[in-house]
């Protein structure tokens, strides 16, 4: 029985007071059976860590664990602040900071070698959703991002799909689209890996998920949680969304 996984991707939101606040009114709920972890801005995880709060994960990190890579995280100044999962992959980072799956693969080696349990995030763009290339896209996303990784750094890994299309759009995708996906990841995994290994990876779905369609998204085949953005920066919305889970 694979055990479900709620994550709150802060982005670049929320000040420093908001940040902590709602951390902490999130951190005094009654501890939820599934898992659920906060990322909110890598300025913050040091101090939520002090609070013994809900785990933290950040946003990103380096390639390497230490050296001259100014203005970087490395995978092991978060662990040893007690950050224990990291978004690698997300499509904000690949657009935006031109992350290619080369990188993705780097990252994700080094943070699995440091401690880290890693959120892989893949997902393809409109275009190839439109002509029907979705599958192969992700695949090739997936093939890249795990070479060099064995089955026991998999048993550290959860699976984000995140259609690019669906992020921060309003337009989540249907349950018909998500099922093929998911369905799709974990058979991939099953011929790299094996059936014992895929049957236990998570493979959750991000991508305008809110509270209005969370318990639907979650109650879908191959669907083992969430990776909820801008939903998650409001604690009733949030709150609806964790009692879905
Ligand atoms: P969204 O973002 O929920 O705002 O669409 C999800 C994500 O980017 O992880």
């Amino acid at each position: 029985m694979r055990k479900k996984f709620l994550g709150a991707n802060w982005k670049m939101n929320l000040a420093y007071q908001k940040s902590k606040d709602l951390y902490t009114e999130l951190s005094s709920l009654s501890p939820p059976s599934s898992e659920l972890v906060i990322f909110p801005s890598t300025l913050f995880l040091s101090e939520f860590a002090s609070l013994n709060g809900l785990p933290l994960g950040a946003q990103d990190v380096h390639f390497e664990t230490y050296g001259a890579f100014t203005g970087s995280v490395s995978p092991l100044q978060l662990k040893s602040i007690s950050c224990e999962y990291v978004l690698i992959g997300h499509s904000e980072r690949r657009q935006y900071f031109n992350e290619n799956n080369v990188l993705v693969n780097l990252k994700l080696k080094c943070a699995i070698q440091s401690g880290l349990k890693v959120i892989f995030c893949c997902g393809e763009p409109y275009e190839n959703r439109k002509s029907s290339t979705h599958l192969s896209f992700v695949l090739a996303q997936i093939k890249a991002a795990f070479n060099e990784i064995n089955e026991t750094d998999l048993k550290n890994c959860i699976i984000a799909y995140e259609p690019i299309w669906a992020i921060g759009t309003g337009l989540n995708a249907s349950q018909v689209e998500i099922e093929e996906m998911h369905g799709f990841i974990r058979e991939s995994f099953s011929n790299s890996y094996g059936t014992d290994a895929a049957d236990g990876l998570r493979i959750i779905y991000g991508g305008s998920c809110n509270q209005d369609n969370a318990s639907a998204i979650f109650s879908y085949k191959d669907v083992d949680g969430g990776l909820v953005g801008a939903a998650s920066l409001d604690f009733e919305s949030f709150q609806k969304i964790i009692t879905a889970l």
